[in-house]
């Protein structure tokens, strides 16, 4: 049996919850929570951005606020299992470091393990670009397109042991236009996520989430 969900502490704008934010791509959802946090006093900081890929374009983002900015690749090891393991030790290790409080998985392709999770378990939220439980993945707007679907949408979800599988936060649908393909639907799915995020963020640094 996996362990229980233990939720972030009740934060307020004096006393923000330390966020750190996962990425691995161009960070354009890290962005936005970049410019929330800065335009609103809001209860919550990014202290520290991380990407397990070194040409992550988002982790200029990172540096352009002046946030702790880091990559983390996976290390040359052969065993599949003790490959993931190290390095999430070592993202593991960071977080502490930082006293981070939150993980915000933003565009973070890898899949985490158990060992990871249970570490985390509730203080680890996630975003993803379908309305779950539909079209898990890392190729839902593939996926959406060659279903037919007429709705997609995006899912802010705590992470658990399962694949885009733990409790669900937040939803919003959004309708697949006859002529999309996976880049507009892609565009028009993350501008509602980038509004959508911060506010499930806020909510739930401010204890006004619970399960
Ligand atoms: C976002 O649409 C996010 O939902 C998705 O990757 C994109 C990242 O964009 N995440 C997943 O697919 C996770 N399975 P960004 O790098 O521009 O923020």
């Amino acid at each position: 049996m996996g362990s229980e969900f233990i939720l972030p502490r009740t934060a307020s704008s004096n006393d923000p919850l330390r966020l750190a934010v996962l990425i691995s791509g161009g960070g354009s959802g890290l962005l936005s929570l970049l410019e929330h946090q800065s335009a609103s006093s809001c209860a919550h900081r990014t202290v520290l951005v991380l990407s397990d890929r070194e040409n992550a374009g988002g982790l200029q983002h990172g540096r352009d606020s002046g946030v702790k900015t880091l990559s983390i690749p996976l290390m040359d090891i052969t065993d599949s299992l003790a490959q993931r393991t190290t390095h999430e030790e070592e993202i593991h290790r960071q977080l502490i470091e930082c006293e981070i409080e939150l993980v915000v998985l933003s565009g973070y392709m890898r899949i985490l393990t158990p060992w990871f999770v249970g570490h985390w378990k509730g203080r680890l939220v996630n975003i993803h670009p379908s309305l779950l439980p539909d079209f898990p993945g890392a190729h839902a707007h593939r996926d959406v397109l060659s279903a037919g679907a007429k709705v997609t949408g995006c899912t802010v979800h705590l992470v658990d042991e399962g694949v885009d599988s733990g409790p669900i936060l937040a939803q919003q649908s959004i309708p697949v236009k006859p002529n999309d393909d996976e880049t507009s639907l892609q565009e028009r799915v993350k501008e509602v996520e980038h509004s959508l995020y911060p506010k499930i963020i806020d909510m739930l640094s401010t204890g006004e989430i619970s399960l």
